[in-house]
């Protein structure tokens, strides 16, 4: 098993040297100014197309080269050399944290992982029925009514450093290890309905920074939990020694992940974190503008990243290239797809009309794993075959690309992620970038309310009905 990290670095740094190859990385000028005078002219199309909503300094795509960019940053070298701990933190403060910086952020991250009460309550609900987008939507909604008040005890826990990591032994009870029986239920309800009703906790705490922490650090022990009920497990709670990349996996699969594993998580993360105005972003957005809280965006963020033609895109992909079988199979099989006018899961994309940047990493990060994993590799080969096929055809004559949800599924299948829990990641790193467009909008807040044309009828009349 090849343990040296410095390999992933290296194929990123290929994919960028291809990309500088057959692409050149300047803005488009007409979206990127150094200062607006609103109100602006932009010619808007269906579904707000070409609309422009507002101004941000947290990212910028160039669609018609296929660039990325996060505060400044190109994301190639974001993947190659920092964390998704590093970009989490560029993305909601502006810039990249110094060494304190990052030593006080992890640690409230660390601390903000565990929540063993939000868990308990989730496990009260048949989560291991439901759709995964669902149930991560249900745990971000008793994080917000918690808000930490009793996972804050974790303070004490981690400065005692007693904290042991319980392993996965099954019969372990999430957290610190609680008094037994009679004893067990008078610390449940009593001891935390007093301190509930004692703890005073405002949430007005959930519009601010914190809250965006408690999510970032949040949503992956609670997706991990997710998978965990899934296959009858109890959920893990996380190695404060591990990272957010290294934690999920640990968390979901009950084992550490090797350096490499952990690694190429971490750049997935990286990849997905922030993209512009998406419409899970703008759906979480919209919500903020209202001034109701960070959590309700955050959860209408998670609903709209949910539909296939977003976020859910990734795990269909991975029935398609099942659908089709085997390389030699793919030509019968887009021949009709074309007749029936299918649209191809990971392919197309509302902005980028050139090779998704984040594509030309993921597809050698799958092809790097397919070494060790060989049913990954039919998988693989059966997705080259139909990237050549769609990019000679509909990206010929519509600009239709692989975007982001292409090669990310292979590399989760190959990491050994269930394809159900696919999109619940792409919301564990996406909430950095709904996170940070959130704080930036509400700096100079104004609700969203855009107009429809009317096309209906006038003065009609009510004939008699009672
Ligand atoms: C993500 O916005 C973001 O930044 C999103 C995202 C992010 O990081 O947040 O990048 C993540 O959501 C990536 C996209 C994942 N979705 C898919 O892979 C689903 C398949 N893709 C399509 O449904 C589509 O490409 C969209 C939804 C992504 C974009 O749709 P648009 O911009 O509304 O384009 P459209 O549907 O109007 O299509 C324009 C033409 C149509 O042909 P005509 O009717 O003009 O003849 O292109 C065709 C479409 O039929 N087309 C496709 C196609 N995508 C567009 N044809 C076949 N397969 C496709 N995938």
């Amino acid at each position: 098993m090849i343990k040296n990290t410095e390999i992933i670095t290296k194929l990123i740094i290929e994919a960028k040297e291809k990309a500088y190859k057959e692409t050149s990385n300047e803005p488009e000028p007409q979206l990127v100014q150094k200062e607006i005078k609103w109100p602006i002219q932009c010619t808007v199309g269906p579904g707000l197309e070409g609309a422009i909503a507002c101004e941000s300094k947290v990212g910028y795509v160039n669609g018609t080269k296929g660039w990325l960019i996060y505060r400044g940053y190109d994301i190639f070298d974001l993947a190659a050399y920092t964390s998704y701990e590093e970009v989490s933190y560029l993305l909601l403060h502006g810039e990249l944290p110094t060494k304190n910086e990052l030593k006080k952020y992890k640690e409230t991250l660390t601390k903000f992982s565990f929540l063993p009460l939000t868990l308990r309550q989730l496990m009260n609900f048949p989560v291991e029925e439901w759709n995964t987008m669902a149930a991560l939507r249900v745990g971000t909604n008793i994080m917000r009514q918690i808000l930490t008040y009793r996972d804050k005890d974790i303070d004490d826990i981690i400065k005692s450093k007693n904290i042991k990591v319980i392993g996965t032994d099954e019969d372990s009870i999430p957290m610190e290890t609680m008094p037994m029986g009679e004893k067990r239920a008078i610390y449940e309800f009593k001891h935390n309905r007093d301190k509930l009703i004692k703890s005073k906790v405002v949430l007005d705490e959930a519009l601010g920074i914190r809250s965006c922490y408690h999510l970032i650090a949040g949503l992956p022990t609670i997706t991990a939990a997710i998978a965990r009920l899934r296959k009858g497990s109890l959920p893990i709670e996380p190695d404060p020694d591990l990272s957010i990349a290294g934690n999920l996996l640990y968390m979901m699969k009950g084992e550490k992940p090797t350096p490499i594993e952990e690694r190429i998580m971490d750049v997935a993360l990286i990849l997905h974190a922030d993209h512009g105005m998406n419409a899970s972003t703008f759906a979480s957005m919209v919500v903020a503008s209202t001034l109701s809280d960070i959590y309700f965006s955050i959860e209408a963020g998670i609903a709209a990243l949910n539909g296939p033609l977003h976020g859910g895109a990734n795990e269909r992909v991975l029935y398609t290239l099942e659908e089709i079988g085997s390389p030699d199979k793919v030509e019968k099989w887009f021949k009709k797809a074309r007749e029936e006018k299918r649209k191809i899961m990971g392919f197309g994309h509302r902005v980028y009309k050139a090779y998704d940047p984040r594509a030309r990493i993921l597809g050698p990060l799958a092809e790097f794993l397919c070494k060790d994993h060989k049913e990954v590799r039919t998988l693989f080969k059966t997705a080259k075959k139909l990237e050549k096929m769609v990019i000679s055809t509909l990206g010929k004559e519509k600009k239709i690309f692989p975007n982001v949800d292409f090669y990310s599924g292979l590399v989760y299948k190959a990491l050994g992620i269930p394809p159900e829990m696919f999109t619940p990641i792409f919301a564990v790193s996406r909430v950095s970038g709904w996170t940070a467009r959130i704080i930036e909008y509400l700096k100079h807040n104004r609700i969203f309310r855009p107009r429809a044309i009317y096309t209906g009828e006038f003065n009609k009349k009510i004939k008699k009905r009672r």
